[in-house]
């Protein structure tokens, strides 16, 4: 490849990429702030640990046999009547998928 076209093709690659991982899953740096979420957001009700406090455990052995869009739908809309909050103004659908599926393979502390 000619060093002008090799210079437009890692532009391109890398003006396109952020947006392409976007749709699909949070990006790194976002995946961190998610995770940054989990455990100061969720953990001050579901506990530091997700093992349980005044909302139940997010550990994979009580999520397990629950249905991930179920859960994901619990993310992004709460319960209402009780006190877990809707999360849709801050977690986008993939997101909170993508959530549900870190609790069900187990984020640790
Ligand atoms: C203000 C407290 C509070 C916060 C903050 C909170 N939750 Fe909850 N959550 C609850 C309670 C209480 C329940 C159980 C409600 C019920 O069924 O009575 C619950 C239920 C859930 C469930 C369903 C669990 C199951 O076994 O069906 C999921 C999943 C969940 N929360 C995830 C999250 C996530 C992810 C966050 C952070 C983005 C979060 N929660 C933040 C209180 C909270």
């Amino acid at each position: 490849m000619r060093e002008p076209t090799r210079r437009l093709a890692a532009v391109l690659a890398a003006a396109c990429l952020p947006g392409a991982a976007l749709a699909a899953a949070p990006d790194g740096a976002r995946q961190e702030a998610l995770l940054h979420l989990l455990r100061q957001d969720c953990g001050a009700c579901h506990g530091m640990t997700l093992k349980g406090g005044l909302g139940p455990s997010l550990l994979p052995g009580a999520l397990a046999g629950k249905d991930a869009a179920d859960l994901a739908l619990v993310v992004l809309e709460g319960l209402p009547g009780t006190p877990m909050p809707p999360w849709k103004v801050e977690l986008s659908p993939e997101e909170a998928a993508w959530l549900v599926d870190r609790l069900k393979a187990g984020v640790g502390p």
